[in-house]
């Protein structure tokens, strides 16, 4: 049904559709914990806005989220809960995992984490030395990287009092930076890895370790190496002194909530994290309460869904207009891609739609200057959307003065796609402007825009921690919304694992100093060169 309306919807120019309703900037526009969303650039019709609700309904959102909210193994390949909204929800909540009740727990974390954060900052929590932190290195990848990564460069300020640097690649170079100038003694050592599995964070972390090992004893170094996991064992095994700990049912993707994130509230202060935190709460209690149709998740989703179930458009960019969120692409992609990148459904037969995009993007105005060519006028249609920031720090905000030279960038873009600009337009404006008129029709295919490029723009009064909190919280259940209707798990991560194990399989055999018989040939030849 959605399929044949977005068919229809294709004879028409997303400007007719402003045409034919007046309400439609109303009726597609929805408020929600402090953001603003606008979808009437989208290319669907009334109808097949009115579709892909329906589509929405007939896929039972509403039971699922409730199934989500209640706790129940909403990730059935893994037998898991997936809680991440009791990760922010209210002290005395009662969220319960597979009927285990967890939120005193989590509040119990919280407070943990509160202290040590206060702690830290007041100088109450010393290393070895006695001396007080001034730096965090935060080991990490993944979901235990992207989240926290992005909430440092959203917030923090311009000076911060401690010098919190973030280490994920496996190649030393990472580790080198991270460590360049830092003092062993006046250094904590955060190492993140819900599994305590992962080569690269293991790699890194022993790295770190040897570094503080050169200046401190054992005993001392223990109260530099902190572990967030959720096999604290491991984590002890290994030499961490202290270890802050979450459940299964959170997954890595979803986990910057909770103590993945401890690094980013000790160099925040615990107030700013809490206040990032009301604000996914704000978005949650808004993805429960509000109705379908001016449901911000939701209607996020059903764009998506008509993008590529529709219209076969198979990749979306985002652009923040808001430098402190540079790395929001990033986090969307392994948010979106790990999550819905899936070709079975949840019973394992062949899924029959598209899934998930591939997301791409990078910070307005830097990618206007990159590949928005191929946006304007490329032949395959991306679709956009632009998180829009009216003042781009509290500061700002406080004084009423608003980034306008960012925002009417971020504005223009989107008109600038919608509308375009026909092969006659583009010739007028150069007989205009004075260009002889057979230049001008010469010029003027490469100066005509197409235009009728579906985005979204999702607006941001400034970038406050409750901010962006909800905006998160809003990805997140917009993701899973995709899923629902996908019929897919938005919560496994399969297809990161053989990679994982072949290359164990080519280390041992760097180790062995020879290819093993059965390589495939090109890879043996590309490992033969590499070991010379
Ligand atoms: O390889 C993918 C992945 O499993 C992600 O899902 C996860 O966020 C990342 O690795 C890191 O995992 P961990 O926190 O267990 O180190």
């Amino acid at each position: 049904m959605l399929r044949a309306v977005a068919r229809k919807d294709a004879d028409a120019r997303i400007l007719h559709h402003f045409a034919t309703d007046p309400r439609r900037v109303e009726r597609m526009g929805v408020e929600a914990a402090g953001l603003y969303l606008d979808l009437s650039k989208q290319a669907w019709s009334g109808e097949g806005f009115e579709a892909a609700l329906d589509l929405a309904r007939t896929c039972d959102v509403e039971g699922r989220r409730a199934a989500l909210f209640a706790g129940e193994a909403v990730n059935a390949a893994e037998g898991r809960a997936v809680l991440h909204p009791a990760l922010r929800a209210a002290d005395d909540a009662d969220f319960r995992a597979l009927g285990e009740p967890v939120s005193a727990e989590v509040a119990a974390t919280r407070r943990a984490m509160a202290a040590y954060a206060t702690d830290v900052g007041s100088g109450a929590a010393t290393g070895g030395t006695k001396q007080p932190f001034t730096a965090i290195v935060h080991i990490g990848i993944g979901g235990s990287d992207l989240g926290p990564r992005l909430l440092w460069d959203a917030l923090r300020p311009l000076d911060p009092t401690i010098d919190l640097r973030f280490v994920a690649n496996i190649d030393p170079r990472d580790m080198g930076e991270a460590l360049s100038g830092l003092d062993p003694e006046t250094t904590l050592v955060v190492v993140v890895s819900k599994t305590f599995t992962t080569q690269e964070t293991l790699a890194n972390a022993d790295l770190a370790r040897a570094w503080l090992a050169e200046s401190l004893s054992p005993r001392r170094m223990a109260l530099h190496l902190i572990g967030v996991t959720a096999a604290p064992d491991k984590a002890e095994a290994w030499g961490c002194g202290r270890t802050f700990g979450f459940r299964d049912w959170v997954g890595g993707r979803y986990s910057l909530w909770s103590a993945v994130s401890l690094s980013v509230a000790v160099a925040l202060g615990w107030d700013v994290f809490e206040r990032l935190l009301d604000g996914a709460r704000a978005m949650d209690d808004h993805f429960l309460e509000a109705d379908l149709e001016k449901n911000a998740p939701v209607l996020l989703a059903l764009a998506q869904v008509y993008n590529v179930e529709g219209r076969d458009r198979h990749a979306r960019t985002v652009a923040p207009y808001a430098h402190g969120l540079r790395r929001l692409p990033a986090f969307l992609q392994q948010l979106e891609m790990e999550s819905n990148g899936k070709s079975v459904k949840r019973d394992g037969a062949p899924v029959d739609t598209a899934t998930g995009p591939v997301v791409f993007g990078e910070p307005g105005t830097n990618g206007q200057h990159a590949f928005f060519q191929q946006i304007h006028q490329g032949p395959d249609v991306v679709p956009a959307e632009f998180i829009v920031v009216c003042h781009t720090s509290q500061e700002a905000m406080d004084a009423r003065e608003g980034d306008a030279p960012l925002w009417s960038n971020a504005l223009a873009q989107a008109q600038a796609l919608m509308v375009g600009k026909t092969a006659a337009q583009a010739r007028d404006s150069m007989v205009a402007a004075g260009l002889d008129p057979a230049e001008a029709d010469r010029l003027a295919p490469h100066r005509a825009f197409p235009g009728d490029r579906p985005s979204t723009t999702i607006l941001m009064d400034a970038l406050t921690p409750e901010a962006l909190g909800a905006l998160l919280a809003l990805y997140e259940h917009k993701t899973f919304v995709e899923g629902v209707i996908w019929d897919i798990n938005s919560f496994d991560q399969w297809g990161v694992e053989l990679g994982k194990v072949l290359a164990r399989a080519l280390l041992d055999d760097v180790e062995r100093g020879e290819p093993s018989a059965g390589l495939d040939p090109s890879t043996a030849e590309l490992m033969k060169r590499l070991m010379v």
